[in-house]
């Protein structure tokens, strides 16, 4: 049985205070769904204050971006170090709107990915191609490039490390899921890809998750695709009640993955 990891990426949102409220709600709701794992990703202001309400408790904590450069000067930007020093285990890199709104390009986010690895970060890569891309047929291409240079040179044992999320950007924040279908495609596509790069073992281990519009009322449809292992949430993420509803949902229609050598 694939265990689902569920990552709630609440962006720009929550002030401390906001914050501690509603990861309190979260840690009780999900207490006892012990078959998930379950990580959330505050602003960087709010980690350190997250961090100690999750201590001792399953709950996993993730940052929403880093620099590669474990310090110096850079100003604005925070280090992979400074991420373990507030007790996160993930970090979410590569995301379309660090692409689309600072640029970022595939071969600096490789840098940031292999960076993550170095400094025992898990890193959440993000794919995913925009409306006009999967309307000009080019979908299955650049998701493609976007994971070769992304993860670049990376060695077997890194990449069972990394954690990928496709994240259709016409899907995100815009209340238009993939379909179920859409999602599995792409999801099998990447494990296709996984096998060819690296090895059998490697497509079955590492975990694909599926973002974009994830409610509480779609993630039972996502979820029971073969290859779809999770789902990495914004909007709904920052809303308690809804974020523990689709951690419920996805425990209850995992199945086996469906990765055929
Ligand atoms: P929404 O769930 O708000 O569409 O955002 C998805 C996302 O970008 C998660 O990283």
């Amino acid at each position: 049985m694939k265990r689902p990891l569920i990552v709630g990426n609440w962006k720009m949102h929550k002030t401390i205070r906001e914050a501690t409220t509603l990861v309190n709600i979260i840690k009780a709701g999900v207490h006892k769904m012990t078959d998930c794992d379950v990580v959330v990703c505050p602003p960087f202001t709010a980690l350190a204050a997250v961090a100690m309400l999750l201590e001792g408790s399953k709950i996993e904590l993730g940052a929403q971006d880093m620099y590669s450069e474990p310090e110096g000067a850079f100003t604005g930007e925070i280090s992979p170090l400074m991420l373990k020093d507030v007790s996160c285990r993930y970090v979410i890199l590569g995301h379309s709107e660090r692409r689309q709104t600072f640029g970022e390009t595939n071969e600096r986010i490789h840098t940031k990915v292999a960076a993550a690895l170095k400094y025992n970060l898990l890193p959440i890569l993000c794919v995913g191609e925009t409306l006009q891309e999967r309307e000009a047929r080019k979908a299955f291409e650049v998701v493609k490039e976007q994971f070769d240079h992304c993860l670049g040179n990376l060695i077997a044992q890194e990449m069972e490390r990394v954690v990928l999320a496709y994240e259709p950007v016409w899907a995100i924040g815009t209340g238009r899921t993939a379909t179920p279908d859409q999602a599995e495609q792409m999801h099998s596509y990447l494990r296709r890809l996984l096998n060819e790069k690296y090895s059998s073992t490697i497509a079955e281990r590492v975990k694909i998750l599926y973002g974009g519009s994830v409610k509480p009322d779609n993630m039972a449809q996502l979820m029971a695709k073969p290859n779809v292992e999770g789902a990495l949430v914004g909007g709904a993420s920052i809303k308690a009640e809804s974020f523990i509803q689709i951690v419920a949902h996805a425990r209850t229609t995992n199945m086996p993955t469906a990765f055929k050598r």
